[in-house]
């Protein structure tokens, strides 16, 4: 496994690597990621290689959100990267990937608009401009992103979409703990209190899964009920949203049907969490 720390060795390394899977990501590896690298090692098969950025990009953090903060650990994400089949590691500073005179940027003006976007102006369009460097600047053939951040892969579809980027998009299921909730890079941050009460999160909204399968499909309802689970067992979170939205549009909906996204949002103390569930 090579590490690349410069663009123009990257671009040097892309001349000669023939077909690439690609996973993009912020360091501060767990299960989650490696699972993204596994997948894309499967898909590139023998003769394609497998590329996994790691850069921590500050036009997708707020002002005061975590950048500063942000987990960086270099030595054990290259661990992770190697046994998971990684070929290659791209982990540039932010100066190699950003001009000082920047002036350029994407703005995705709908699906960033609610959900996570509501709450975080300008996230997804610090991560579109991201992206959309890294996929000029590794050109995958096939590029993995999970389904946790599942509002961020609808956008990144419809980034290549619009703007005709000749990549195939592939969406991975969200990897949990044991208790079912959703391997994060920001777990280390609860506290163990915050921490037991997490699981209620993924609770909530299986709850939800199984009422709609006996046939209650309005949205009220399984909004209610899933705002009485949290109160009972997760009353150290504040919501920051709770919605059923269609998967494509990530427009609420009044009626749930198959497909259906049900995602939230709730902040412990600092950290906020997120989780989703397409019913089914
Ligand atoms: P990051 O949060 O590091 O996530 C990198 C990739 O890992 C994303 O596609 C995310 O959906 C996926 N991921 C995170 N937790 C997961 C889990 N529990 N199961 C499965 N996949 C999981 O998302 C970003 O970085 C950035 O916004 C990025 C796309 C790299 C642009 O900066």
């Amino acid at each position: 496994m090579t590490l690349i720390e410069t663009v123009s060795d990257l671009r040097h390394w892309r001349k000669t690597a023939g077909t690439v899977h690609f996973v993009p990501t912020m360091g501060a590896l767990h299960e989650g990621h490696a699972a993204l690298i596994r997948t894309a090692r499967q898909r590139a098969g023998s003769s394609g290689k497998v590329a996994v950025s790691i850069f921590v990009n500050p036009l997708q953090f707020g002002p005061n959100e975590d950048f500063d903060r942000y987990p960086r650990t270099l030595e054990p994400d290259l661990a992770t990267c190697q046994e998971a089949g990684a070929d290659v590691v791209f982990a540039p500073a932010v100066s190699e990937v950003y001009h000082r005179d920047r002036s350029i940027k994407i703005l995705e003006t709908s699906l960033s608009q609610v959900l996570c976007g509501a709450s975080r102006p300008g996230h997804f369009d610090g991560v579109c401009t991201v992206v959309a460097k890294l996929f000029n600047l590794v050109q995958p053939d096939e590029a993995v992103f999970g389904k946790k951040d599942y509002q961020q892969l609808a956008i990144i579809r419809r980034l290549v979409r619009d703007l005709d980027i000749p990549v195939h998009i592939h969406g991975l299921d969200t990897v949990r703990e044991s208790d079912g909730l959703a391997l994060s890079s920001r777990n280390r941050y609860l506290t163990a209190a915050e921490r037991a009460q997490a699981p209620a999160l993924r609770a909530a909204l299986e709850k939800a899964h199984a009422t709609w399968q006996t046939g209650v499909t309005s949205s009220r309802k399984l909004l209610d009920l899933i705002h009485q689970h949290l109160a009972e067992h997760a009353s150290l979170g504040r919501k920051d949203y709770i919605a059923l939205v269609d998967q494509q549009s990530l427009q609420p909906v009044e009626i749930a049907r198959p497909g259906t996204l049900i995602a939230l949002a709730i902040h412990f103390g600092k950290t906020r969490l997120i989780d989703n569930l397409e019913l089914g």
